[in-house]
């Protein structure tokens, strides 16, 4: 089974070509670090088989969190939970990403203000964020940087930038969300302008052994909004400095989109094939025969699988017993499988 061949993703290499998705458990206390349930969450996900795991959005500032309980990364003191984190899952021969990010205008942590590249809100229930001027963009390119830093200290693998679901970079990568006239917005090269220089400076921070990732939305579902054709050009403008791209979709401003089996799948084909760059596909993945389907068309290079895993931690394993890979089943679980 091609997606339980390794891969190497950067100077890394993943065990097989599965990642859990990262996804927010909002169960962090006001200092946003890590505790036991964030240990336990992230280690059983390792011994159920992944290859690796992306720990949920980690905000590089206080304003920056979706929520008061959203895990941090923009103090010292934050990284001895994220080192538990990632000793934890690297015991079981899995790899631990990160996905470092900033909320922008849809921040509802209630002690701090949310920021954005113009003036416009979410919607009626959001607050109004507040406009970023060239200084205070220097700070969030500032934060980023310092967040990866401490991610390299906390003995991450794979660093991924969250550039998607209406977050701050995808707010200045949509003209939809990004009104601005100076040099951050109007071109797509203003509009790319923040992501290019946060990757530049996450990229030259870290070590060549930590690999570098971005997490896109390839359509905000709205007119005027970013499709798959734009980001492809987005793409384009940041490809040569990552490793791989993780393209989800929609999230930008609140509009109905369909979900269906596989929804998002042609995004990570479209931009795989027409940048040339290496894709995660992720967004209703389900079955063993959707992944190898997926994976043995040459759609993506990995799949990423999010609720599957909040419901079934050893689905992995359940790949591993129906290839017939003993050797993929930890020892003491053996009994359950074979
Ligand atoms: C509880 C929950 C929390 C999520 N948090 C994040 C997050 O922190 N960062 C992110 O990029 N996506 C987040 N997502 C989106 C997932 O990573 C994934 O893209 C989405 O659930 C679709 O994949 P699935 O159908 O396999 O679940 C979250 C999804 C869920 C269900």
């Amino acid at each position: 089974m091609k997606a339980l061949e390794k891969y190497k993703l950067g100077n890394i290499e993943l065990k097989n070509r599965l990642v859990m998705s990262p996804m927010c458990m909002y169960s962090a206390k006001d200092d946003g670090k890590a505790n036991d349930f964030h240990f336990t969450h992230y280690e059983t996900r390792a011994i159920g088989g992944v290859g690796l795991i992306i720990v949920e959005a980690t905000a590089v500032m206080p304003n920056g969190r979706i929520s008061d309980q959203d895990l941090g990364i923009w103090n010292d003191e934050q990284i001895e939970g994220l080192k538990e984190i990632t000793s934890r899952i690297k015991k079981h021969g899995a790899r631990a990403g990160i996905q470092i990010a900033h909320a922008g205008r849809k921040s509802e942590a209630t002690k701090t203000t949310p920021i954005a590249p113009s003036a416009i809100k979410f919607s009626d229930d959001y607050r109004m964020p507040q406009v970023l001027d060239e200084n205070q963009i220097q700070q969030v390119i500032q934060a980023f940087v310092e967040g990866a830093k401490r991610a390299v200290r906390a003995g991450f693998d794979y660093i991924e930038i969250h550039g998607a679901h209406g977050y701050l970079n995808h707010e200045f990568l949509s003209q939809v969300t990004n009104q601005r006239e100076d040099q951050f917005g109007g071109s797509l090269e203003n509009r790319c302008r923040l992501l290019n220089w946060i990757i530049d400076q996450v990229k030259a921070a870290i070590p060549e052994h930590v690999a570098l990732g971005l997490r896109v939305s390839a359509s905000d579902y709205m007119v005027g909004g970013i499709d798959g054709d734009e980001m492809v050009r987005i793409i384009d403008q940041v490809k040569g400095k990552l490793d791989i791209i993780h393209t989800s979709s929609g999230g930008l401003a609140p509009v109905s989109m369909q979900v269906y089996p596989g929804y998002q799948i042609r995004f990570a084909e479209q931009i795989k094939h027409e940048c040339q760059v290496a894709t995660i596909a992720v967004g209703l993945i389900t079955s063993i025969e959707m992944i190898e389907e997926i994976i043995n068309n040459n759609r993506c290079d990995l799949i990423a699988l999010g609720r599957l895993l909040l419901r079934d931690p050893y689905f992995p394993l359940k790949m591993y017993q129906q290839a017939g890979i003993l050797e993929g089943i930890p020892k003491a679980y053996k009994r359950g499988f074979y």
